[in-house]
């Protein structure tokens, strides 16, 4: 499907988010076909250099694998640079810049106005999109995350933004919603009766939500000191998650009905108490073979830095479907694997064949790496009379599906030149996950210490002790044969 012709435009040009994720996604929709020629791309950045030599510092090639170089000239192409600082810059030079690209290009009026800034000048740039809006075509405005830095910081910035643009342009990025596997936990639930028919408390014991990275804090020190695993991670990703296996069935297939759905979930989330957190920061240890410094040492962090790199925490869903289900929710940095899975583990009954099955059934959605769904069940050890052992059903995506799923960034930048919602929080949602987040921030203690490497703090593993349960880590299927169906 060829999409309409647009001006994109990406605040934030210069930037790292640009390079590695934006144009490369720009680049696979045109592989597709689905930019047409009248879509020029103008980026945006304070730094006063040539468009020549913008586009030799994006060095492209580094973030497409096996790139065609005719697309990769066809993008080039379409790239214009503008030098622009949003706090400082002469306004009507801004309009006469863009004015001055659409001439030349003589294209429609239709713009994707994408914030890739720092949150703190998403005011100030809203305020100087806003003037551009033009009734007879679509201007659509995306920004990233994160959307404030609590629920006072995010009504203000939600205001301001309001004041200059209609909810149907605003587009508020939640990368994590533009995932293959998060869009299917949709599917999988209301495509399929047999999954359907299981997704309440009388058959789910429990649900682990886990994203677990194994790099540090990276470049990104000055963002992540400030804001922590609670708010960098759990606000958005994590309840996002939350919120798809949660919901209850939209009321119809429409965007704002699934966004009902959301939010619907996050305002019945029971509040948190000090026991049903615990935090961590790492220590030194070792990621694979290979030494690495503790949180504290990295360049850009304080000795005293008291930030949590990583957040475990027992909630409840207070709705009827959920009665009694806890939901454990964990991420970190600098932990042993680096993977993303929702577990839903059924519970685990005596069967009337008088023995205890040897695991309880359990839903695997692997959001990343190796995307796919899981499901174990038990069957009959040969040979061996009552005994069962647990097997695995194993749908690999890319094995069916192959290698051509677009990235999170190629959705999301798909959707909103479709003008599609569906994947992009609504200010409802957002304002209730920070409330629920601020209640959290305001009760928790001092993170523990937890060495690189592991699979975090001790402590962690004691709240799903406490209710006789334990974490299921990546490698805790290994024993399970896998039988691919895909
Ligand atoms: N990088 C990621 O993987 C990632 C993932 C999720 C979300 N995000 C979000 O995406 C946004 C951008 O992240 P990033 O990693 O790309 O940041 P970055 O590498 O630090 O780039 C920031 C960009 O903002 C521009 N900028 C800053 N102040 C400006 C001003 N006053 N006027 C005009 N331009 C200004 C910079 O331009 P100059 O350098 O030319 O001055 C640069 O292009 C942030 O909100 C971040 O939270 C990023």
């Amino acid at each position: 499907m060829i999409l309409e012709s647009q001006m994109i435009i990406i605040f934030g040009g210069t930037g790292d988010l640009t390079r590695r994720k934006l144009l490369p996604s720009l680049y696979h929709l045109l592989k597709k076909k689905q930019l047409t020629d009248c879509t020029p791309i103008v980026c945006l950045g304070r730094q006063k250099i040539t468009r020549e030599s913008f586009l030799k510092n994006l060095t492209i090639d580094k973030f497409i694998e096996d790139s065609d170089d005719a697309v990769v000239q066809d993008l080039l192409g379409r790239i214009e640079y503008l030098s622009f600082d949003v706090l400082t810059g002469s306004p009507p030079e801004f309009y006469a810049g863009i004015e001055a690209i659409r001439q030349k290009y003589k294209c429609a009026a239709n713009s994707l106005i994408y914030l890739a800034l720092p949150t703190t000048v998403f005011q100030k740039t809203a305020e100087l999109v806003g003037v551009l809006l033009d009734e007879t075509c679509w201007q659509r405005v995306v920004f990233e995350k994160p959307f404030g830095e609590d629920v006072v910081s995010a009504r203000k910035l939600n205001e301001s933004i309001m004041s200059v643009l209609r909810e149907d342009q605003i587009f508020r990025v939640d990368h994590y919603l533009g995932k293959e596997l998060v869009q299917n936990i949709l599917t999988l639930r209301f495509a399929n009766e047999i999954f359907a028919s299981t997704w309440h408390e009388q058959i789910i014991d429990h649900i682990q939500i886990t994203v677990s990275e194994t790099l540090g804090v990276e470049k990104r020190a000055g963002y992540y000191d400030r804001s922590g695993a609670v708010r960098d991670m759990v606000q958005n990703h994590l309840l996002q998650l939350l919120s798809f296996v949660a919901m209850e069935p939209p009321r119809a297939g429409t965007a704002d009905a699934l966004r009902d759905a959301a939010a619907a979930v996050i305002g019945h989330l029971r509040p948190v108490e000090k026991k049903d957190v615990v935090l961590g920061q790492y220590g030194s240890g070792f990621v694979g073979n290979s030494p690495v410094v503790g949180y504290t040492a990295e360049d850009g962090v304080s000795d005293e830095s008291v930030t949590e790199t990583y957040v475990a925490l027992r909630t409840y869903v207070d709705a009827p479907r959920w009665q009694g289900v806890p939901f454990y929710l964990r991420t970190g940095k600098r932990l042993k694997h680096r993977y993303a899975d929702i577990r839903l583990v059924f519970k685990h009954k005596t069967s009337p064949l008088g023995t205890i099955p040897d695991e309880p059934n359990m839903i695997i959605i692997r959001i990343q790496p190796d995307e796919g769904i899981a499901l174990t069940f038990n069957v009959r050890k040969p040979g061996d009379s009552g005994n069962t052992e647990s097997v695995l059903m194993d749908f690999c995506h890319h094995c069916h599906f192959g290698p051509n799923t677009p990235e999170a960034y190629e959705s999301i930048l798909r959707n909103v030149m479709l003008g599609d919602h569906s994947i992009f929080p609504r200010w409802d949602w957002i304002e209730a996950s920070w409330k629920y987040i601020d209640g959290l921030r305001r009760i928790v203690s001092p993170p523990g210490n937890y060495t690189a490497g592991s699979e975090g703090p001790v402590e962690a593993d004691t709240l799903l002790a406490q209710d006789g349960r334990k974490w299921l880590n990546d490698n805790s299927s290994q024993q399970i044969i896998p039988l691919h169906l895909g």
